[in-house]
C-alpha cells in the first residue's frame, strides 16, 4: 500500500534529521559541508563509467582523455550532489565518505531552474561542448524522466529514487554500498512500504541490486542513433512490508524475502 503524501513527509522530515555521527562504518545523511568529499568519491567511482561520461566523451570535445576530462566529470557531480542535498538525500559511508547513495525522495526531482541555478548546474551551458549539452539537458534528462513516469505509472510520486550509488574503488566489497541502499528501504519498508526505483549503468551491477530486491523492468539506451549507445537497466524494486510474523513481503501479494 502506497503511503499518503503526508505520513511520506513526516517519514521524510525523520530521517533527514538523522544527521548520525561519523563512525566509519555508520550510514551518514550529509549537509552541504560534506558535498565537495561525496562528490569526488562519486567521481572516482563512475570514472569508468560510460553513462557518466556520455555528455564529456563526445565527438566535438578535441579528442580529450578522460584524464582531461576529470575536472568537469568532477564539477557535474558537484552540482548533482548539492542538487541532491537541497533537494533529496545524500548518505554516506567510509572515514572520507568512500561510499556515498544520492536518494531523491517520492514527489522530489532535481530538473527545476531553481535547482538549475541556486547549485551552479547552469554553468554547464557554457563548460559543455555543443554535442554534451543536447546530450545532458536535451536528450539525458528527457529520457530519464519519462522512463521513470513510464516505468512507474500511478505510482511514480510515491517511488523513492536512487540516482546515485558508488563506492571509491579501495573502499569496495566491505557492504557499504548494501548499508547504502537498505539505510533507506528498510525504513520504506517498516512504514509501510513504497517502490523505489533506479536505472543501473551498467549489466555487472544488475545482479547486485536484485540482492536488494530489486527488480528487471526494462533496458532503454542513451544515443540510440550514435556508433555507442549506451544501455540502462530499469530496475524496481516493488513496494514490500512486514507481516506480524517479520516476514517481508511485497505489498502486491508475493513474499520476497525475510528479515
Ligand atoms: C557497485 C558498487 C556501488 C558496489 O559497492 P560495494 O560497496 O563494493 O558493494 P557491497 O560490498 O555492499 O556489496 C553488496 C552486495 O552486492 C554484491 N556485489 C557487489 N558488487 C557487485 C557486482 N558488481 N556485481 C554483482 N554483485 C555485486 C556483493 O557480493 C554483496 O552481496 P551480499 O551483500 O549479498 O554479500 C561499487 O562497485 C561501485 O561504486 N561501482 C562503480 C560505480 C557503479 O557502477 N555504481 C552503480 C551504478 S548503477
Amino acid at each position: 500500500m502506497a503511503k499518503t503524501m503526508s505520513s511520506t513527509i513526516s517519514w521524510t522530515t525523520t530521517i533527514f534529521s538523522e544527521k548520525l555521527g561519523h563512525r566509519s562504518d555508520k550510514v551518514r545523511v550529509c549537509g552541504i559541508e560534506d558535498y565537495k568529499a561525496c562528490a569526488r568519491s562519486l567521481a572516482e567511482a563512475f570514472y569508468d563509467d560510460d553513462v557518466a561520461f556520455y555528455f564529456l566523451d563526445v565527438p566535438d570535445n578535441g579528442g580529450k582523455t578522460r584524464e582531461e576530462l576529470w575536472p568537469l566529470h568532477l564539477e557535474i557531480l558537484e552540482y548533482i550532489v548539492c542538487a541532491h542535498i537541497h533537494n533529496g538525500l545524500v548518505l554516506s559511508i567510509g572515514e572520507n565518505h568512500e561510499g556515498v547513495a544520492l536518494w531523491m525522495p517520492p514527489g522530489k526531482n532535481m530538473d527545476d531552474w531553481y535547482t538549475i541555478f541556486r547549485t551552479g548546474m547552469w554553468r554547464l551551458y557554457f563548460k559543455l561542448t555543443a554535442e554534451g549539452k543536447k546530450r545532458y539537458f536535451g536528450e539525458f534528462m528527457e529520457v530519464l524522466h519519462q522512463t521513470k513516469v513510464n516505468a512507474l505509472g500511478e505510482q511514480d510520486n510515491d517511488a523513492w529514487y536512487l540516482v546515485y550509488i558508488g563506492v571509491t574503488p579501495s573502499a569496495r566489497g566491505r557492504g557499504y554500498a548494501r548499508k547504502l541502499v537498505e539505510h533507506v528501504t528498510d525504513k520504506v519498508d517498516q512504514e509501510g512500504g513504497a517502490p523505489c526505483y533506479l536505472e543501473s549503468s551498467h549489466i555487472r551491477n544488475v545482479s547486485m541490486y536484485q540482492r536488494f530486491g530489486f527488480e528487471k523492468h526494462s533496458r532503454v539506451y542513451l544515443g540510440e542513433q550514435t556508433e555507442k549507445p549506451v544501455p540502462l537497466d530499469i530496475m524496481i524494486r516493488p513496494a514490500m512490508t512486514y507481516t506480524k510474523t517479520g516476514r517481508r513481503m511485497s505489498t502486491v501479494g508475493y513474499k520476497l524475502g525475510s528479515k
